[in-house]
């Protein structure tokens, strides 16, 4: 029976014969296959007994050619493993030219390798942010479904633009050397497959409100869009983002959920992924190794994971932030970008950052924010600000990511809701599905969106988001 890598370096059966088939990572003194198969970070020794072995074959044993082994489980001679497999017998499944295989044993930029994202999931780092990546998608599933969730999904091409920022990619299959215009010369949409304007989803959010305001409490998991022309390590134009939406539940209700939620998922991997969390940990030491001492991680990885999994949250509203930030160093020696001097400006990236790692240095939410910086459906709160309209939005921010959730309790009132979707100059026929939610039914509900690949970045202590996604799609690259 064939068995793979993880199984035999944690079985007991010493003395029996096996059968495994994966890669070689190295091969070294003519004698030891350093064995991968992906189950686990670590490889299996496979020790070639080379004098009664053909010299071709043995040429063949290169890195990364896939390999077919049978031989007898035993106890490790040498140090660094328990044990190894005495081969007795070696196919060569695909060979691997040495002279053209780009992954040598060797270190690789994160650089070179996006160049080669089809085969840097056969690197350490790369195979262990995925399968990190892939516990910390199911502890997603698992967290919502034991919390009485339904799993929705939400459409992929859609007719709204569910934050208002227009920053969508326009879905058509219009010919377009050839578009159809209208007698008044706009593009004549009537023509197009859908017959009306569609584009890729920002959000599943508004469709998950239909379903909350039925089902209760209901979540979305799926690759949202955006054609933002953002070249940060923290943007994407496709990432995965989760929307749980739930009905009754108030703006604290929305903030407890967010939080209880990310730190499920938090110490779910620190059980279940120890090995790779614990390599992932040394990676970053190594890299930071090389970064002025100021700009390194106070907390090596796995102590910054607990922290988080275990400390409450800061909870304050926009209005205490904006004083700390305009009476904050920085901002007095004119050191940030924004200059913050005026209450109701949006918070900036760098001053997401400095409330998390510089003043309080730990995970914040910040609520009840200016109206004018959020979207339309964020629930209107009942006090002003010295005259000022706020709203029930919240978001989560982290160290050394920024925001990683955004999220609101809902505008419930139909009246409320028309009048700013009239004041944004948004059709209100385009809709209406939307607001038959708040005509029959309406209830106060709230939901938040968090960026998937925003949680591995941190879990996995990658500084680039398109090296915790399998293909990144950025602007001026779509390769693969
Ligand atoms: O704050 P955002 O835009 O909120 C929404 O879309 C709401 N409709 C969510 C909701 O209430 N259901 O996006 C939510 C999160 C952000 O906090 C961020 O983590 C992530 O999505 N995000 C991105 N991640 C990677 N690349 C991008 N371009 C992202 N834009 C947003
Ligand atoms: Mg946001």
């Amino acid at each position: 029976m064939k068995s793979t890598v993880a199984e035999l370096l944690n079985s007991d059966k010493i003395g029996t014969e096996v059968h495994i088939k994966g890669w070689v990572r190295t091969f070294r003194s003519n004698r030891f296959v350093a064995l991968n198969d992906g189950s686990t970070i670590n490889n299996i020794q496979c020790v070639v007994d080379f004098e009664n072995t053909d010299e071709t074959l043995l040429k063949r044993i290169a890195t990364g050619a896939a390999v077919d082994i049978k031989g007898k489980l035993v106890e490790s001679q040498g140090k660094g493993q328990k044990v190894e497999i005495k081969v007795s017998s070696l196919e060569i499944l695909g060979d691997s030219n040495p002279d053209e295989y780009p992954i040598q044993p060797k270190r690789h930029s994160l650089e070179f390798l996006r160049d080669n994202a089809h085969l840097r999931i056969r690197t350490n780092t790369f195979a262990t942010v995925m399968r990190v990546r892939s516990a910390l998608s199911f502890a997603v599933h698992q967290y919502f479904i034991e919390n009485g969730f339904y799993n929705f999904h939400a459409p992929i091409i859609t007719g709204s633009d569910a934050e208002g920022a227009g920053e969508m990619f326009q879905v058509s299959t219009l010919n377009q050397k050839d578009i159809p215009t209208t007698e008044n010369g706009d593009i004549d949409f009537a023509q197009d497959f859908f017959g009306k304007e569609t584009n890729l989803t920002v959000s599943g959010q508004l469709e998950a409100e239909t379903y909350a305001m039925a089902l209760g409490k209901v979540y979305t998991f799926g690759p949202t869009f955006r054609a933002e022309n953002s070249n940060t390590t923290r943007h994407l134009a496709e990432f995965w983002m989760i929307e749980p939406e739930v009905a009754f539940n108030d703006l604290n209700d929305n903030m407890d959920l967010g939080e209880d939620f990310i730190k499920d998922v938090i110490k779910y991997v620190l059980v279940k992924c120890k090995d790779d969390i614990t390599f992932l940990e040394q990676r970053l030491l190594q890299e930071e190794k090389s970064k002025p001492a100021n700009q390194r991680s106070e907390m090596p990885l796995i102590e910054k994971l607990k922290f988080v999994s275990d400390n409450d949250f800061i909870r304050l509203s926009y209005t205490e932030a904006y004083e700390i930030l305009r009476n904050c160093k920085p901002n007095k020696k004119k050191k940030f970008r924004f200059p913050i001097n005026e209450w109701g400006v949006d918070l900036q990236s760098e001053h997401e950052r400095y409330l998390v790692e510089k003043h309080f240095k730990c995970p914040v939410i910040l609520f009840d924010y200016p109206a004018n910086i959020k979207a339309f459906y964020m629930r209107e709160n009942d006090e002003e600000i010295n005259g000022n309209k706020t709203v029930a939005a919240m978001d989560i921010l982290f160290p050394g990511i920024g925001e990683i959730v955004g999220g609101s309790q809902r505008e419930e009132r139909l009246d409320v809701l028309k009048e700013k979707i009239k004041a944004l100059n948004i059709d209100e026929k385009e809709l209406w599905w939307y607001l038959d939610t708040r005509k029959f039914g309406t209830a106060i509900h709230s939901g938040f969106g968090l960026g998937f690949e925003r949680l591995v970045q941190f879990v996995t202590g990658m500084g680039n988001i398109r090296d915790v996604i399998p293909f990144p799609r950025t602007p001026q690259n779509a390769e693969f």
